[in-house]
């Protein structure tokens, strides 16, 4: 198939991905779509899913780290990040912490080590897992839902995965047990030269993850992701969650302030008139 490459849809979107799986009937695709076009055109990139970032969901930032040790720890570390830390700022108890929170280590004090030793990694990978500690200010929010959320089949890689945010990513799809696996749907795009370019329209699930069937785990697959990021968002900046009740005290004492001074410039005004 000499002059046909491959491309991936500008129009790709979170929406006419989850259009794929089940079938809307067009109006409400189109509708649909409609809503979601602010969304991706606001992106930094063209095919950028939307995150939803809520640091004072506290439930959310909970369900997140769990994930994020069940799933992540075993090859990243988030080295900036102590357990009893984690325990503080989203209100989980040390025995919580302890049973279901720390499974590289057992005391509350220590930062969140990697499970996996670095030599070992590189050699399975070819190169060692990042800490993931600032990846969440460093990509931002959008681009990790994304990279979560588009994990495809792809043969020719090692992994047997490919990814729309990250191109030849060498991590696995390591979330598949509740995403199932996504292959993409392709149209082809004849140009000006009549060339035909094969073009990535979006990614379809075709093998269910185990146990979960059923129409609506891409939708229970999106949350999942969502409060993964949400809580990489919190890991790269923890004091985030300080700030707002800083801010908050910050102004019930400016305006306790304002009184004083009011009543003060009363008394001083008194005397003069
Ligand atoms: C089996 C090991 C493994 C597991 C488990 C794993 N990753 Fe990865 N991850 C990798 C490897 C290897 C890379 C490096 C990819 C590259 O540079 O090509 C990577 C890269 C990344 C990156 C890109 C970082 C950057 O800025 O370049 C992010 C983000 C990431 N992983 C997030 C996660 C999250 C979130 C989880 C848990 C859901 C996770 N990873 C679980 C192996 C893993």
């Amino acid at each position: 198939m000499t002059g046909v490459r491959t491309f991936i849809s500008r129009r790709w979107s979170r929406l006419a991905h989850a259009r794929g799986r089940n079938s809307a009937p067009a109006p409400v695709a189109l509708l649909l779509l409609l809503f979601a076009a602010p969304c991706w055109a606001a992106g930094s990139g063209d095919y950028m899913m939307r995150a939803e970032v809520d640091l004072s969901d506290r439930k959310s930032l909970q369900r997140g780290a769990r994930t994020f040790v069940n799933y992540c720890l075993s090859c990243h570390s988030a080295a900036f990040m102590r357990y009893n830390r984690l325990g503080q700022d989203l209100n989980i108890s040390e025995s919580v912490l302890e049973e279901n929170f720390m499974f590289g280590t057992d005391k509350t004090g220590d930062t969140m080590k990697v499970a996996l030793n670095r030599q070992e990694a590189e050699q399975y990978f070819g190169i060692a897992p990042p800490d993931l500690s600032v990846t969440a200010r460093a990509r931002g929010a959008d681009w990790l839902y994304t990279y979560l959320m588009t994990f495809y089949r792809d043969v020719s890689r090692p992994t047997g995965v490919n990814n729309l945010a990250f191109p030849d990513t060498a991590m696995p799809h390591v979330l598949w047990e509740l995403q199932g696996w996504q292959e993409p749907v392709y149209r082809e795009e004849v140009r000006e030269d009549g060339r035909i370019d094969r073009v990535i329209d979006y990614l379809e699930v075709v093998t269910e993850p185990p146990g979960k069937p059923g129409p609506y785990q891409d939708e229970s697959y999106a949350e999942t992701v969502g409060d993964l990021v949400n809580f990489m968002v919190y890991l790269g900046e923890p004091v985030k969650l300080k700030r707002k009740t800083i801010g908050a005290w910050t102004i019930v004492y400016l305006l306790v302030l304002l009184v004083i001074v009011y009543l003060l410039k009363r008394e001083y005004w008194r005397d003069v008139k």
